[in-house]
């Protein structure tokens, strides 16, 4: 007698039961749209490593948004590049900064129709390009504290509503919190970039965001690739001081951590796919090695299905659309 063989290719064996069986799902609402605006430019700037994405002008902030909007997705993570850069990162925390400025453009515009998240680190702002401020050459991570802070308040003030610390200085958040807190501000939330590790994928962005090290690197304070254990640290510090979401990032070298995340914890946990997952498939593609759309579309259902509840991903644009067409 022969046993009863499982066949998994019953589940399989049409679109519509292929579609009743699906276990990760992935929709336009899952995207939080990067938006670069650079100050003093008159027109749109390409970013030479990464096709597609454009540094804009003040002016061109709520266009932008519209059509990110009407792709269906919620949210947008805004970068500034500002005119002047000093050793003290001002322009990051002046209320007339291009960040504050684009924010409060466009709450006024979209009123809740948007949840607008701004990034809050010091490298675009600073001269030396690091994400905190210097002092005897090295990294002062308490100072540097007091700056993210009053940047986190000044972008609160313009009509944030959430704010993403990326510098990676240990206590960001809960000095941001209480900032936040003292100033009024108890209903902007925080998304820390709790798990940033020290990666070679931000490479692109460093050139859409003008923010690379003059000297040194960042392996003081962003996590290494090779500790998991650390970055559950980072992501429970996170939690202690009060954090909303979380953050691993990148994403698609990370999955494990997301994974483990989201076993772990309770609070929602966001991915950011970072410049340089994106400047490799759009490469490849270009060169005709592998197709676009569908590995895009593989890319951001692994980070789904290893348990992020929300994407940050230049794909946002280009996903969203060829998820409305399917
Ligand atoms: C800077 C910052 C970086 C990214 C986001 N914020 C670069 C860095 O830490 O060097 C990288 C994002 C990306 O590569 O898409 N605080």
């Amino acid at each position: 007698m022969s046993f009863p063989t499982r066949r998994l290719r019953r589940l399989r064996i049409s679109e519509k039961m292929r579609e009743l069986v699906q276990q990760t799902s992935l929709s336009p609402k899952d995207f939080i749209c990067p938006v670069f605006v650079q100050e003093d430019l008159q027109s749109r700037v390409k970013v030479q490593s990464m096709n597609e994405i454009e540094r804009l002008p003040l002016d061109d902030v709520n266009d932008e948004v519209g059509t990110i909007l009407d792709l269906g997705i919620p949210s947008i993570m805004l970068f500034g590049i500002p005119s002047i850069k000093d050793e003290s990162g001002s322009s990051a925390f002046d209320d007339n900064g291009i960040v504050q400025k684009a924010i409060s453009q466009i709450r006024q515009n979209f009123g809740d129709k948007i949840v607008i998240m701004a990034d809050v680190c010091l490298c675009q702002f600073t001269s030396t390009g690091h994400c905190g401020i210097l002092h005897n050459n090295k990294i002062d991570n308490d100072l540097s504290l007091d700056t993210l802070a009053k940047t986190a308040v000044s972008q609160a003030k313009a009509g944030v509503d959430t704010v993403s610390p990326s510098a990676m200085m240990d206590g960001q958040v809960s000095a941001i919190r209480k900032a936040l807190d003292d100033e009024g501000f108890s209903d902007v939330s925080i998304m820390s970039h709790s798990a940033k590790h020290r990666s070679n994928f931000y490479a692109p962005f460093r050139d859409a965001a003008e923010c690379a090290p003059k000297f040194g690197d960042r392996k003081t304070y962003q996590v290494p690739f090779t500790n998991p254990r650390e970055a559950m640290m980072e992501v429970e510090s996170d939690i202690n001081e009060g954090v909303d979401i979380v953050m691993i990032k990148p994403a698609l070298s990370y999955l494990d951590l997301i994974a483990e995340t989201r076993r772990r914890f309770n609070v929602p946990v966001s991915a950011y796919s970072v410049s340089g997952e994106y400047a490799l498939v759009k490469a490849a593609s270009q060169l005709g090695y592998v197709n676009e759309k569908d590995i895009t579309e593989e890319i951001l259902y692994s980070i789904k299905r290893a348990g992020a509840d929300m994407i940050v991903t230049y794909f946002a644009k280009s996903a969203a659309k060829f998820l409305q067409e399917s």
